[in-house]
């Protein structure tokens, strides 16, 4: 154990792949956006669409977990769950929300913060209807984030589950469905060599993005 605790104490890589200037960011920080995550893309990143989400409970509790993204228009960025989970009880209480994606291949780290509010049951449906038959059926089988006897539970519920919808027959559960956080700050993060990273940061300020850079 004391080799582990030295092996991570010790573990130190300095950030030498890019740079991130004022002069480089797009004046629109969603653009900016999108040409970050297109060259992730292009850089085969596993599991680009993963973020942290952060929420915070209505007694200012905060806890995080990841989502993927499914959906991102005009500073508009969806994601799907358990409108009975604990994220969704937090963001139900307070709106307030944070996305945070960390691409190590690329140095990069991306901040967005926050509103949501719950798609729109046609939203949801579209992106619910394009989901494979097993996923479907565990959205209906998952009381996300309560307890659960034994493993056994969960699978009796989805055989049970199987017999009662097939593939034609399986809709929506109302419980289930997206939500859209409607971005109001965004940072780009690029590593840079001894922690002297570069930090470029949108604020909405008279209806207009005002970038800065922050100290890192
Ligand atoms: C890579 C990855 C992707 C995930 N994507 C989702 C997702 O899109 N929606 C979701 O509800 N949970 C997703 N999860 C599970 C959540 O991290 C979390 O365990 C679950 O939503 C319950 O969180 P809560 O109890 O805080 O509500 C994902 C987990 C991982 C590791």
């Amino acid at each position: 154990m004391d080799d582990l605790h030295r092996h991570i104490s010790k573990l130190r890589e300095d950030f030498t792949s890019g740079t991130l200037n004022e002069s480089d960011v797009t004046k629109d920080p969603f653009a900016q956006f999108e040409k970050w995550l297109q060259e992730a893309v292009d850089s085969k990143i596993h599991e680009v669409q993963a973020m942290h989400l952060s929420t915070v409970s209505a007694d200012n509790k905060p806890s995080s977990r990841i989502v993927y993204l499914r959906e991102f228009e005009n500073n508009n960025f969806s994601f799907y769950t358990n409108y009975n989970s604990k994220k969704s009880k937090e963001l139900l209480a307070n709106p307030n929300a944070c996305f945070t994606f960390f691409w190590p291949e690329l140095e990069r780290q991306i901040r967005i913060e926050g509103f949501v509010e719950k798609a729109s049951a046609e939203q949801s449906n579209n992106y619910y209807n394009q989901r494979p038959y097993e996923s479907k059926i565990g959205a209906w089988a998952s009381e996300q984030s309560h307890l659960l006897a034994s493993r056994k539970e969960l699978e009796q519920k989805v055989e049970q589950l199987k017999k009662q919808y097939t593939p034609e027959t399986i809709v929506r559960p109302d419980f289930w469905g997206g939500f859209v956080l409607k971005a109001n700050y965004y940072e780009f993060w690029q590593g840079r060599k001894s922690r002297l990273h570069d930090r470029i940061c949108y604020e909405i300020k008279n209806n207009k993005w005002n970038i800065s850079r922050l100290s890192p």
